[in-house]
């Protein structure tokens, strides 16, 4: 492995995954200014308040210079996906399972790819690894070999198994129109037999061919202060924060604020996947505050849909940002987490929760009170006494779909 890759990768061992673009300690600092970073760190990144830089999603190192996950694209210009459903590169499963399951206080973190060893992946001889890129390998090409799993000893295969997984099928570019302008998937989805290969666009482009664009996917179109790339708003100094909606840095200041001024101060996580409706809402409201000091509510943006799957537990992902949280800033301590609210989202929701993440306030869809003793349709689950959402604590929001669903092809591809 080259040595800057090692040593990125090792100091990324002691922090959950989930964490990546959050890591470390944070500068100690004593007035109110930009936020300060590596010096080359906004050539792809954005200067997060802690001094670290925060990168768009596959890139890593203290400036975001290693692409790591380059082999995850089809073509360079296009996205990085370690989502399961098509046929990568071997290469590309690697870097996934480096980028997402590492050691960390709470064990080792890889539910999505615990299932992903036996993935089949395809090879192409002589190249080195970050141009393994994982646009499945054309009829004509040679020297690709296929294998049985990613990891040393795999079995070489048969490249047409390789190409589908739970009976979806990946095709080569040249199958479907325009090659997905190298910007998609093409793909034979058991969901809709009979279509024959089709793309599957990179978030952010859609059209038969992935073709055309799509404007605006970035929060508050990146306030007008940077640039919307792959869903990531590559901010200009001194901006950063989601949609760029951030200029300064506070110290900490354990003092609390007056109770009547409401404020929430939104901690910066530096990733892009959000309960969206409100985020876009909240990112610029007057009730937000950049100073965490003057903050009576503290807003946890820890994407646990994302990360959860749909009815998964996001227990030790929300204890992993928790124990950040606790050990980079002040607030937490104060109060036990009783001031600090993050989503809980899906029908269980907050059910399965379990130590620190109790304390905190939730914001659940079900808001199911069934115990053991009032159980009616919904089966008992959560705390014995008052099931998945505490009514004096926890708050009831409903769901929101949004309207153009095509951007939620691109996490699972
Ligand atoms: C690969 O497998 C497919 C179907 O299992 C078969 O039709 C094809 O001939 C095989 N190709 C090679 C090169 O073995
Ligand atoms: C801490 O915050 C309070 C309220 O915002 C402010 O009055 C005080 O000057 C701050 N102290 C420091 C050391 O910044
Ligand atoms: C908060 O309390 C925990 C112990 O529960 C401690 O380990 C941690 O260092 C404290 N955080 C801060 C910022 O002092």
């Amino acid at each position: 492995m080259h040595p800057r890759v090692q040593e990125a990768m090792n100091s990324r061992l002691k922090v959950s995954v989930l964490l990546l673009l959050l890591a470390g300690v944070r500068a100690e600092r004593t007035e109110v200014g930009p936020a300060v970073c590596h010096p080359d760190c906004t050539k792809y990144g954005n200067c997060g308040e802690d001094g670290h830089c925060r990168c768009p999603f596959g890139r890593i190192g203290e400036a975001c210079e290693i692409d790591f996950l380059a082999p995850c694209r089809q073509s360079p210009e296009a996205d990085a996906h370690c989502g399961i459903v098509s046929s990568k590169s071997c290469g590309c499963w690697r870097r996934c399972r480096e980028y997402f399951c590492v050691q960390t206080d709470f064990g080792q973190k890889c539910h999505e790819f615990d299932h992903w060893d036996r993935r089949a992946c395809f090879h192409r001889e002589g190249l080195p690894p970050d141009q393994q890129f994982s646009n499945f390998p054309e009829p004509e090409e040679k020297d690709v070999k296929c294998f049985e799993g990613y990891t040393d000893g795999a079995k070489e295969v048969n490249c047409t198994e390789a190409a589908v997984f739970n009976n979806d099928v990946t095709h080569p570019l040249s199958e479907c129109p325009k090659q997905c302008s190298k910007r998609g998937f093409c793909m034979t989805l058991k969901d809709a037999p009979g279509f024959g290969p089709r793309c599957r666009c990179d978030r952010g482009y859609y059209g038969e061919g992935c073709d055309s664009e799509q404007e605006n996917i970035c929060y508050k179109q990146c306030s007008g202060r940077g640039k919307c790339i792959d869903h990531f708003c590559h901010c200009k100094p001194p901006y950063f924060s989601i949609g760029c909606t951030r200029s300064k840095v506070y110290p900490a200041n354990y003092s609390r604020p007056s109770p009547v001024d409401f404020k929430i101060y939104m901690y910066e996580l530096g990733t892009q996947w959000a309960y969206e409706n409100f985020l876009e809402r909240f990112l610029d409201s007057p009730v937000r505050t950049e100073d965490p000091s003057a903050a009576s509510l503290f807003f946890i943006p820890a994407m646990a849909y994302a990360y959860s799957g749909n009815v998964g537990v996001a227990n030790e992902h929300l204890t992993a940002v928790i124990h950040h949280i606790k050990h980079t800033y002040p607030y937490w301590n104060r109060t036990g987490g009783r001031d600090h609210f993050f989503w809980q989202t899906n029908d269980r929701g907050a059910c399965h929760l379990s130590g620190d993440p109790m304390d905190a306030i939730k914001i659940v869809h079900f808001g199911s009170t069934a115990t053991p003793d009032n159980h009616g349709t919904m089966p008992p689950l959560g705390h014995k006494s008052y099931g998945c959402a505490h009514p004096l604590r926890n708050v009831v929001a409903v769901p929101h779909q949004p309207g153009d669903m095509a951007g939620w092809r691109g996490p699972g591809t």
